[in-house]
């Protein structure tokens, strides 16, 4: 009896420890201090869902671009124009598996690299 209440304590601990989703640690790499963009900002903005969506694969240069000027000189960002911006051209070919951006994700790049 004892010993089963004391496995059931075990598996309860183990279980909610599953429990988190794979953005939780979200917030805690959002804030200003992490990312060294001031929050808020349409490059912030971008910056963070370019973090979620795409570091896992694209993680190495991509990472230091932390400022605008910074993705317009990879030449991935062209300046005031998302249509022709590479970043946004090559994602739509869906090469190498790339990730499927919903509409608002695309708009959040879109208000971005158009405001620039
Ligand atoms: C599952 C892995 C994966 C993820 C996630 C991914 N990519 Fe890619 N990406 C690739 C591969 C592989 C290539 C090279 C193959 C190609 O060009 O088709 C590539 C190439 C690119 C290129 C052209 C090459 C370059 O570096 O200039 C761009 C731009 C790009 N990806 C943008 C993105 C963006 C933006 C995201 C996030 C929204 C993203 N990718 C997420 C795998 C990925």
């Amino acid at each position: 009896m004892k010993r089963s209440f004391l496995l059931l304590i075990f598996l309860l601990l183990f279980l909610g420890s599953c429990g988190q989703d794979y953005n939780s640690n979200y917030n805690d790499r959002g804030t200003y201090a992490d990312i060294g963009i001031p929050a808020g900002t349409p490059l912030y903005n971008a910056y963070v869902l370019i973090q979620n969506r795409c570091f896992s694969c694209h993680s190495g240069a991509w990472q230091d671009f932390k400022t605008d000027q910074a993705w317009m000189d990879s030449g991935l960002v062209s300046k005031g124009s998302f249509d022709t911006s590479t970043l946004r051209n090559k994602l739509q070919n869906y090469g190498g598996n790339m990730p499927r951006l919903t509409s608002s994700e695309i708009d959040t790049l879109k208000t971005w690299i158009n405001g620039l």
